[in-house]
């Protein structure tokens, strides 16, 4: 998950947003915003230099910022399961470097996430208008993750795909999330947002 338009240190961003129509700059209208991330606050501040800064921006913006939240049952949380979101963001979902990227195992893996944050994103999704996006890497061994396939058998749609470009987030800074290099960026290459929603 992440902050969209800050560096990103969690993975999704829930956004109840009425007028939800920019994406690029700091949030624009977006209102009601929830930050989820699978760390731990203490992690978090050890994995990312700018984490306390950023989280505390967040909150500034009225940004409610939960930790410990897994994509893959984030619809059974305590405060998420009582929301409906317009928008469920995950950017570049990724388990961490279990084994070789293009490997099964860890092809399989990803492919996990991806199916259980879906799954979850669609229960929290607002039935008129609600959009999940997933920025994603394009190419192998990211193609074989398969995840148009995986939403429309989930009952999703997809509505959009646009080429994802980091100049559109002004302060955004993908991260590695993950072994001692967690601060770093990594390589993006061709990415696309994909944009679905409820069929
Ligand atoms: C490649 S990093 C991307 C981080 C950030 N979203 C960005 O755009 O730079 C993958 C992220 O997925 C998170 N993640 C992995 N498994 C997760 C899970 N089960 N639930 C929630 N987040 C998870 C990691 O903690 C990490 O932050």
């Amino acid at each position: 998950m992440g902050k969209e338009e800050e560096e990103r240190e969690s993975s999704d961003v829930e956004e109840d947003d009425d007028e939800c129509s920019e994406k690029t700059t700091h949030f624009g209208s977006a209102r009601n915003m929830v930050a989820t991330s699978l760390d731990s606050q203490d992690k978090l501040c050890s994995k990312y230099s700018n984490a306390i800064a950023n989280v505390r921006e967040l909150e500034e913006r009225g940004c409610l910022v939960l930790y410990g939240v897994d994509a893959k049952n984030m619809s059974q949380h305590f405060f998420l399961s009582t929301q409906r979101f317009d928008r469920v963001v995950y950017n570049f979902p990724h388990v961490g470097f279990l084994f070789r990227e293009e490997s099964y195992c860890q092809i399989q893996l990803n492919k996990r996430l991806v199916k259980g944050f879906l799954k979850n994103a669609k229960l929290l999704l607002k039935k008129e208008g609600g959009e999940i996006h997933i920025s994603h890497k394009e190419g192998h061994p990211y193609n074989k993750w398969h995840l148009e396939k995986k939403a429309h058998k989930i009952g999703l749609v997809l509505t959009q795909s646009v080429p994802f470009c980091k100049d559109d987030y002004p302060g955004y800074d993908n991260k590695r999330a993950h072994g001692t290099l967690s601060d770093a960026s990594f390589h993006l290459g061709d990415c696309t947002t994909y944009m679905f929603t409820l069929a």
